[in-house]
């Protein structure tokens, strides 16, 4: 039996306590606080403790997600994490996340979309959910970017950081015209060499040769020995960013007929505060309309659009029936869009 919408019932954000900011990242490579805040708009960005994991700070927000919709755990039908940095190659972190929950027998998995992880999720478990197969799920993006960040790579190191942001999804069985209303993927690996962290255990990976690192973040207390490093083309991920992005936003609007002027709500990737004025510009929107949360976390990779849409509604500017764009881009490059009608 198919169900008819699908709506997002509770909403939980977790940011681990220490904060890196600008002015420490001084101290680390060469670099200022002006380069990096006018370049990408972030001014500190939240630094997971060494006796946490991608799970832990997943729990917390999965915790705030199910008080906020009235749940428990054992009210779970199925709970998925978007993450770059599971805990592990293997179990997923989903399955972590899980036992640490107290949850039993529903299915948990990961995806990896990296920071579209959140976006492709939402696409997927709305499908699962339309078709019948669940009635409550749990959605989490979470990332311990920290670890695999080169702490010598004043071109990367400055843009990430850590957290998690969870939603709970329920299905209805009667037609509502809130709730979600769908979505648009796409991906295209010819430009998987311009973004990307190459596995630990890859010889050519550049986390074991870098005699700097260590140093540098044992000076910090930052914890990414023997973890992979992100490498990053900027320049060109920028202009494909801002490019497919444009498109993916038309695209979607077109394939629900809906026109700019039917946005309340922008809620953006948070990689970079130029990125993101770059695709409300495409819309004819004002930044007063899109949530923003670049500035005081870095980029979170999956973890970064739940975390704003949290923002955004802890900030209590959500009315019921207003229409939400989520967007995203990452690594592979994968990107993606979906629409919402705001019906919590
Ligand atoms: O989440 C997935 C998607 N990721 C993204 O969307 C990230 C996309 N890229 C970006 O956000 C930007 O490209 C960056 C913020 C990474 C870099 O900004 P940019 O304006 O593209 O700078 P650039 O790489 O062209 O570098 C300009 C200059 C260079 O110096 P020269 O060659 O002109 O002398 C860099 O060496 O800025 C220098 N630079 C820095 N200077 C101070 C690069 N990083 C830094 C730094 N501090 N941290």
């Amino acid at each position: 039996m198919s169900t008819a919408s699908v709506h997002i019932t509770g909403i939980g954000g977790y940011l681990p306590q220490r904060i890196l900011k600008n002015s420490d990242l001084e101290k680390m490579i060469d670099t200022t606080d002006q380069w990096i805040s006018e370049r990408t708009g972030i001014h500190q960005r939240h630094i997971i403790a060494e006796d946490q994991m991608t799970s832990d700070m997943a729990a917390e927000a999965v915790k705030i997600a199910l008080a906020d919709a009235g749940l428990t755990i054992d009210d779970i039908d199925a709970l998925v994490v978007a993450t770059t940095t599971p805990d592990m190659i293997f179990p997923s972190t989903a399955t972590i996340v899980q036992a640490k929950l107290g949850g039993k027998d529903f299915p948990a998995w990961d995806i990896q979309a990296v920071c579209s992880g959140f976006v492709y999720g939402l696409a997927q478990l709305e499908g699962m959910m339309r078709g019948g197969m669940f009635k409550r799920v749990v959605l989490v993006g979470a990332e311990a970017m920290s670890r695999i960040v080169d702490w010598t790579d004043r071109g990367t190191c400055i843009l990430f950081g850590d957290g998690a942001g969870a939603v709970v999804l329920e299905a209805r069985d009667s037609a509502a015209e809130n709730g979600l209303i769908g979505s648009v993927l796409h991906a295209d690996g010819s430009y998987r060499d311009l973004l990307k962290a190459e596995h630990p255990h890859q010889p050519s990976s550049p986390a074991l040769h870098h005699p700097a690192l260590h140093h540098a973040a044992a000076d910090f207390s930052i914890d990414s020995a023997g973890t992979a490093a992100v490498e990053m083309k900027g320049n060109e991920v920028f202009r494909v960013a801002v490019s497919k992005l444009g498109g993916v936003v038309t695209e979607i609007l077109a394939k629900y007929e809906l026109t700019d002027n039917d946005i309340d709500w922008l809620v953006p990737h948070q990689a970079n505060i130029r990125i993101i004025q770059a695709t409300a510009k495409k819309l004819g929107m004002g930044l007063d309309r899109v949530a923003l949360t670049v500035s005081k976390h870095g980029n979170t990779s999956s973890a970064s659009v739940p975390l704003a849409l949290n923002d955004l509604y802890r900030s209590g500017r959500l009315e019921t029936g207003q229409l939400i764009l989520l967007e995203a881009f990452a690594g592979g490059f994968a990107w993606g869009a979906n629409l919402l009608r705001w019906s919590k």
